[in-house]
């Protein structure tokens, strides 16, 4: 299949709610609410930097998303904890079908990238960690061009840098707003719906493909080309 693949990172081929084994040991039943709350404000954050013009880098997003929630949340926290979590966030495990996907896709003669907010290094190990990052090309990241996911400059930057064109590539991601993000500027857009309570925001733009895994995205793939 001589297509082009732009994979989202965090919550895509890695499962940020990793984070939870972590948080776990420090607040307990608290865990799997601070880690949504926590996600949700990292996103929230870089979406308002990103209008704001006001670029700091995607870690920062996450570490004062971090700071918010120990607010909220009234959780006390030391500052070496806070250290240790952000420490662990650099280390998420990938999701269990993502290895199988992209060995299949790449065997299939895809051309797979890594497509993120996170900055290339923070990217690059995060991804070597998880033992993934054979079966990609390259890391192409937003931090290049100092803005986040959804502003349509971060997806033709993508595209430049994959030397593709929109039409023939894809965005595959696990958040809505990237994939509504993609189509909007000119790509094709999957959705990885891994959850039967996850909703896709009810716009006029609708993901080209939704699939439930990435083993599940290399068959429809291959449908979709014969
Ligand atoms: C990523 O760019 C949006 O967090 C997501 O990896």
């Amino acid at each position: 299949m001589s297509i082009t693949i732009a994979f989202d990172v965090y919550g895509t081929l890695i499962d940020t709610a990793g984070i939870v084994t972590a948080l776990d040991k420090l607040i307990g039943d608290r865990a799997e609410a601070f880690s949504n709350l926590w996600r949700a404000k990292q996103l929230e954050y870089s979406f308002r930097r990103g209008l704001m013009q006001n670029y700091r880098d995607f870690s920062v997003c996450t570490r004062n998303a971090l700071d918010f929630c120990c607010e909220a949340l009234q959780v006390e926290m030391s500052a070496a904890e806070r250290v240790s979590l952000l420490d662990a966030y650099r280390y998420l495990p990938a999701f269990a079908d993502a290895e199988q996907g992209l060995a299949r896709l790449k065997a299939a003669d895809c051309r797979l990238y890594a497509f993120s907010n996170g900055k290339p290094d923070d990217v690059r190990n995060l991804l070597k960690h998880a033992r993934i990052d054979q079966y990609l090309e390259g890391v192409v990241s937003t931090d290049e061009i100092k803005s986040f996911k959804p502003n349509p400059a971060v997806y033709a930057h993508f595209l430049r840098q994959a030397g593709a064109g929109g039409c023939e590539s894809w965005l595959i991601s696990g958040n809505p707003f990237d994939v509504i993000g993609a189509i909007s500027a000119g790509m094709r857009g999957a959705w990885v719906k891994r959850s039967s309570k996850a909703v896709f925001d009810p716009w006029e733009i609708q993901p080209t493909l939704t699939v439930g895994n990435l083993v599940e995205l290399c068959e429809r793939l291959q449908a979709d080309q014969s």
